[in-house]
Order: structure tokens, then sequence, then C-alpha cells
């Protein structure tokens, strides 16, 4: 696992304010429902409480506009309904030349391209920030279908953000061969289902990795015989595994319970013995002492 250590912990504390930059662009990462500022402020930190500035989404959409105390829901129309009472400035910190804004309970639909400008500066100023709104599952896996020689696993993700590449490991962790994977896309997320088919006992995991959220999940599954003899029906063969389990364990238990019994006995017999010849030591010395007493008399 390697992700984006910055990345990675800004998922985990949901804080949304890291900044990594991938190709000289500012971009933020936040999971999905959680809230974001997305940054953006003079260099001169100049007073703005009386300028104009405006935020827009991937070139046309709007998200926020403040003009010398005007905002969206607040004198203003035209935002998009996407925004609608979702984000907010900072006021206090406009004396400063922050034109920051919050965005509250964050969708996958939010992921995009932000720029923040001001049109009147002089030479006018426009700040461009990207924003990933991730969305992360743990698959789910399962033995579809299972032969004396193979089993066919699958691993389903479903509603994964950004895109996540998916892959069946063995225990060694190498990449099985795969089927191709069915993908589905739906507003941004992703279902994905992977198929792989496997000839060997062993424990497989279907692996989910979104680099660029710096996010990675697994789960396994446990696949018994595959081409073991032993097994030739196809379906019970791990049910026939597991209760043959059972048996010797249970077996294993019972000897054992057998073993203690009898170890016990022999510590007893062995404990009891020089406690009874102890006992007859005293007598036959208590016995002697008084034959010299009555001897002395
Ligand atoms: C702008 O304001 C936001 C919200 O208070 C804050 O998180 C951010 O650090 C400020 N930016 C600067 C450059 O001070």
């Amino acid at each position: 696992m390697k992700p984006v250590p910055q990345v990675f912990l800004c998922l985990v504390t949901l804080c949304g304010l890291t900044f990594p930059h991938i190709n000289g662009e500012v971009v933020i990462t936040v999971k999905e429902g959680s809230d974001v500022v997305i940054p953006c402020s003079l260099s001169s930190k100049e007073n703005i409480e009386s300028k104009l500035f405006d935020w827009k989404k991937d070139g046309d959409k709007e998200v926020f506009m403040y003009e010398g105390g005007l905002t969206y829901g607040n004198g203003r129309t035209g935002q998009d309904k996407q925004f609608v009472d979702r984000v907010s400035h900072f006021q206090d910190e406009l004396k400063n030349g922050n034109a920051s804004i919050k965005i509250s309970k964050t969708k996958v639909s939010d992921s995009g391209n932000y720029t923040c400008i001001f049109p009147h500066l002089q030479p006018s100023q426009t700040f461009s920030i990207q924003l990933v709104v991730g969305v992360s599952t743990k698959p789910s896996v399962m033995a579809l279908n299972q032969t004396k020689d193979w089993t066919l696993l699958r691993c389903v993700v479903r509603g994964a953000s950004p895109k996540p590449k998916v892959e069946w490991k063995d225990d060694s962790g190498d990449t099985l061969h795969a089927k191709e994977p069915k993908v589905t896309e739906s507003r941004g997320k992703y279902d994905i289902i992977l198929e792989a088919t496997v000839t060997k006992t062993g424990i497989y995991r279907c692996v989910v990795t979104q680099e660029q959220i710096g996010r990675q999940g697994h789960n396994t599954i446990t696949v018994y015989c595959g081409a073991k003899p032993s097994c030739r029906d196809s379906g019970s063969c791990t049910g026939w595994m597991v209760s043959t389990w059972i048996f010797l364990l249970l077996l294993l238990g019972l000897l054992s319970l057998i073993a203690g019994y009898f170890f016990r006995r022999k510590v007893l017999k062995r404990r009891r013995s020089p406690t009874v010849n102890q006992q007859q030591n005293e007598e036959s010395e208590g016995i002697q002492v008084e034959q010299l007493l009555s001897n002395g008399r």
C-alpha cells in the first residue's frame, strides 16, 4: 500500500485541507458527506469587503458570488441549484483578502475544477483549485461456482469514486489473470465486477485502489480444495471440508480430555504414595520412642 501520506491523513481526519500540487494545480481531497474549505486569498491581503469575487465550477457553473456584502440567497440570484444553501464565505476573513468558501455536505458531483475570480482588480486575478470528492467502499467477495478443478471468484465494488482499480491477488500478492471487469457508472460513482478463476487452495484477495485519493481496501476469500481429488461434488466441497475440520477438532478435544484424565490419575497416585510412607514413618518413630521410654522405665 503506497498512499500519498498527506492525502491519506486528510481522509482519515476528514479535514479536506491539504494542498498537494498535481501539475502545479492545487488539489483538495475530501470524503463524500463532509465539509470542505476551498482556499483563495490575495497575496496582497487587501481588504475585499467592498469588492467583487466570483466562484465558478468547471468554467460555467455559478457556485458563489460576493459583491460588496451581497451574496446568493442574500440579495443576488443566479446560483446553480447544486450549490443552493451549501456554500458560505468567511465574513471575518474578508479584510485580510481571504475569499475562501466552505461547501458543506460534499457530493461526488461536486468534484471538479473551481476558479475564484476577482474581475475588477487591476490586474484581474484568477485562482484555480481542483476538488476531488471520494467514496471508498469495501469490496464484497464470493465464490460463484465450484467444480473439482476450479472455483470462479467474484469481487463487487459499489459506488466508488473516483474510478478505482480492482484486482484479484493470491497468497503471495501476485495479481491473478482475471476476466475483463464489468464497469458501470452513474453520476461519477462506479460499480465494478471482476471475476477470476482459481485452481488452487488458498486465500485470495480482491484489492481496490484509488490512487488519486490515496485509498486502498480489500476483502479476502478462502478457497478450499480446487483441484484436490477429495472434493468430487461441485459446490458441496467447501461444506465438506468445513465439517471434516469440525469433526477432527472434536476428536482432538475428546482425545485430550481422555489423556488429561489419565494424566491426572497418574499424578494423584504418585502424590498420594509418598504421603502414606511418611505417615508410616512417623507412626513407627512414635512407636520407637514409646518403646525407648518403656525400656527406660
Ligand atoms: C482563509 O480563511 C479560512 C477560513 O477561516 C482559513 O481556513 C484559511 O486559512 C484562510 N487563509 C489564509 C491564507 O489566511
